[in-house]
């Protein structure tokens, strides 16, 4: 493999390669896009833009390429102001999801296109490192349209890498492939970061691929961003109700605060008093004061109302009655009908399956408070979900 020159090369025309974007803004007439944002993304990692269609990605991103015009704000690539530049003079390169591979070049040419403009004579190593980079070092004299979509989708990383961006821009780059593609890809496009080691900054509306790929992940909605952090960090602590519901899955419990007991908190939901750490609570808590408790699916475990008492103590525990059961392989998921939580959901891993768990069940739900997160509870529980209006999965294009 010759990729670690590609690294050095990198690495030598470097002078910063992070984004920095200050109150950046994109307003069309009345319509604001995306409100002033300020966001640092660092030198050499993989950043995800997360959120649901027009939520202000693109947008963003084509700010940062300079194909829009911001509104208002600037963006620094390194120590440089490249706000007023055209895109050609930006040290950026875009992957779009429609790669428009030229037609008629093969491969090998189409990945030296960049070199060629430039108008570098001999091309022949830079284009076998890139090819090598993206597995494709027997594919060079085909056609795009003979190979499938996912290696058109590497010649279009391969082109774009070749010109050596600090940053590398890609909007919904896998949107066109099927799901199982889309995952090798995804794999495939994080090894490639980590073989260059330059900034990639990816837009997509799926959560899953976010998490899998990104180093960090902005969360955005109608043109701001919500949280940004590390995949887990954003999982485990989400602070409004979009994210733990954009995110995964979430139960949100309307509950109030009742006392605080050492570091803990306790709270009264629908009569039943649950805990939840203090530290996790991203909401005012004082006695008498309403937070959405919340906590994940796959934390909580079922229990036959006729077993109730091998319920270990200490656990958060309600009861209700299972509505709906999918299996799914690895785990069953279940709807659980509760006072506190009209649709608790719940995903039991497949080891021991219990037979009675089944639509009708009376059962006991219970779970380590410290796996209990506190939301303000003045947003809607429902923000971020398929019932929210703002939402419409599947329209990343
Ligand atoms: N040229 C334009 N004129 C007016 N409104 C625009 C224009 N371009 C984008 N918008 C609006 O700005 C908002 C953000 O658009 P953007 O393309 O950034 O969304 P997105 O997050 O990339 O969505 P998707 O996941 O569907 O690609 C949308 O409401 C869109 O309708
Ligand atoms: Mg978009």
């Amino acid at each position: 493999m010759t990729t670690h020159t590609t690294k050095n090369q990198t690495a030598a025309t470097d002078g910063g390669g992070d984004v920095r974007l200050a109150g950046i803004t994109k307003t069309y007439g009345s319509f604001t896009a995306v409100h002033p944002l300020d966001l640092t993304v660092p030198q050499g990692s993989f950043f995800a833009l997360l959120g649901a269609s027009g939520c202000g990605k693109t947008t963003t991103l084509r700010m940062i390429a300079g194909l829009e015009e911001p509104s208002g704000g600037t963006v620094h690539l390194g120590d440089q102001d490249v706000t007023a530049l055209p895109p050609y003079k930006r040290p950026v390169n875009t992957v779009f999801q429609s790669y428009a591979l030229f037609p008629h070049l093969d491969i090998y040419e189409n990945v030296a296109f960049g070199l060629r403009r430039r108008g570098i004579k001999s091309v022949k190593k830079q284009v076998g490192e890139m090819l090598d980079l993206v597995q494709l070092g027997e594919q060079a004299r085909k056609k795009p349209h003979q190979l499938s979509g996912g290696q058109q989708q590497r010649v279009a990383v391969a082109r774009a890498l070749i010109n050596h961006p600090k940053v590398l821009l890609l909007d919904e780059p896998l949107g066109a492939l099927d799901l199982k593609l889309r995952r090798q890809m995804q794999l495939e496009l994080k090894r490639i970061q980590t073989e260059v080691g330059i900034t990639f900054v990816h837009v997509t509306h799926d959560q899953e691929e976010a998490m899998t790929m990104a180093d960090q992940v902005a969360v955005m909605n109608a043109g701001r961003v919500e949280q940004l952090g590390a995949p887990a960090d954003l999982y485990e602590n989400p602070r409004t109700t979009f994210v733990a519901n954009f995110l995964g899955t979430s139960n949100l419990i309307e509950a109030e605060v009742d006392t605080r007991s050492g570091d803990d908190l306790v709270v009264k939901a629908a009569g039943d008093k649950l805990v939840l750490p203090g530290a996790r609570c991203s909401a005012p808590a004082k006695a008498g004061d309403k937070i959405l408790v919340g906590v994940r699916p796959e934390k909580i475990s079922l229990t036959h109302a006729d077993d109730a008492g091998s319920v270990p103590e200490g656990r958060n525990r309600i009861t209700g009655r299972i509505g709906n059961t999918s299996f799914i392989g690895v785990s069953t998921q279940y709807v659980v009908d509760c006072a506190a939580c009209p649709e608790f959901e719940v995903y039991a891993q497949n080891i021991d399956r219990d037979a009675r768990l089944a639509p009708g069940a009376e059962v006991v739900l219970h779970w380590n408070p410290a796996h209990t997160f506190g939301l303000d509870a003045d947003q809607s529980p429902l923000a971020g979900t398929m019932g929210d209006a703002g939402v419409t999965e599947g329209e990343g294009a």
